[in-house]
């Protein structure tokens, strides 16, 4: 199975993808971790793309395409894989199209969570994850079970992003509705497009995936 999980910045994205990674046994294709993997270890990519992500902007069509092609054709990918931040331009969705079709596969579902944009600020300035395993929590909608613990690997090391921050949380929004929301259409007309209510719980968000997923 092939899927998409289409949303702004803090709609829930990687939330949802590490639950069906562990649930369904896919494997999460986030572009955002990718790119700051590279970021961090100073590759060619990595230097290219930190001024842009520093900046709340997207990174050029022609590195993140290339990093999901090369991505894609490794083993873990053959069950399938969910891809998380990816496409965010037409193109990015055009050449993916490319990628599947040569690969004899094709993409099962689109799923847009819908967030007010209200919400997106506090989710994503509360945001942090463990600094060892990567495991997503919040300041108070989702604290580990014990206090700086990690419930996935039992690290006691957190990190926040480097671009959640109020100022780029409004430029990654903007980049968002202008680069981004136009994709939507394009998977509407193919019929794969369907949305989930991401102002629920997160359990409940899981919830109306599975049912998707399941049908
Ligand atoms: P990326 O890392 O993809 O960031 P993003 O899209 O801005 O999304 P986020 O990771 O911020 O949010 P999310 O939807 O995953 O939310 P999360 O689950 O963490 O990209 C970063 C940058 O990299 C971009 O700005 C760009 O520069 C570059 N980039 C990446 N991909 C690119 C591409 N394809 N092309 C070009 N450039 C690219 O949830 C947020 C918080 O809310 C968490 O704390 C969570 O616990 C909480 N939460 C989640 N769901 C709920 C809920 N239902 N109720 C309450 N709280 C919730």
């Amino acid at each position: 199975m092939i899927i998409i999980l289409f949303g702004p910045p803090g709609a829930g994205k990687g939330t949802q993808a590490q639950r069906i990674e562990k649930e369904n046994g896919l494997v999460q294709l986030s572009t955002g971790d990718m790119l700051r993997a590279a970021v961090a270890a100073k590759t060619h990519y990595g230097q290219k793309a930190q001024e842009k992500m520093q900046a709340g902007q997207l990174v050029s069509d022609d590195i993140v395409i290339g990093i999901i092609a090369d991505r894609i054709k490794e083993d873990d990918c053959k069950n399938g894989f969910i891809l998380d931040g990816f496409p965010r331009t037409v193109a990015q969705a055009e050449a993916l199209d490319e990628m599947l079709s040569e690969g004899g596969v094709a993409l099962d579902a689109v799923i847009e969570i819908q967030v007010d944009d209200s919400a997106l600020v506090d989710r994503i300035s509360g945001r942090y994850t463990c600094a060892n395993c990567l495991e997503g929590y919040h300041d108070t909608n989702l604290k580990p079970k014990v206090d700086g613990v990690c419930d996935a690997c039992g690290g006691t090391e957190f990190k926040r992003r480097a671009d959640d921050n109020a100022e780029t949380v409004e430029k990654r929004l903007k980049e968002y509705y202008a680069q981004t929301a136009p994709v939507l259409p394009y998977y509407a007309k193919k019929g794969i497009l369907q949305q989930v209510d991401g102002m629920k719980s997160i359990d409940d968000v899981a919830a109306q995936i599975a049912a998707i997923l399941a049908a």
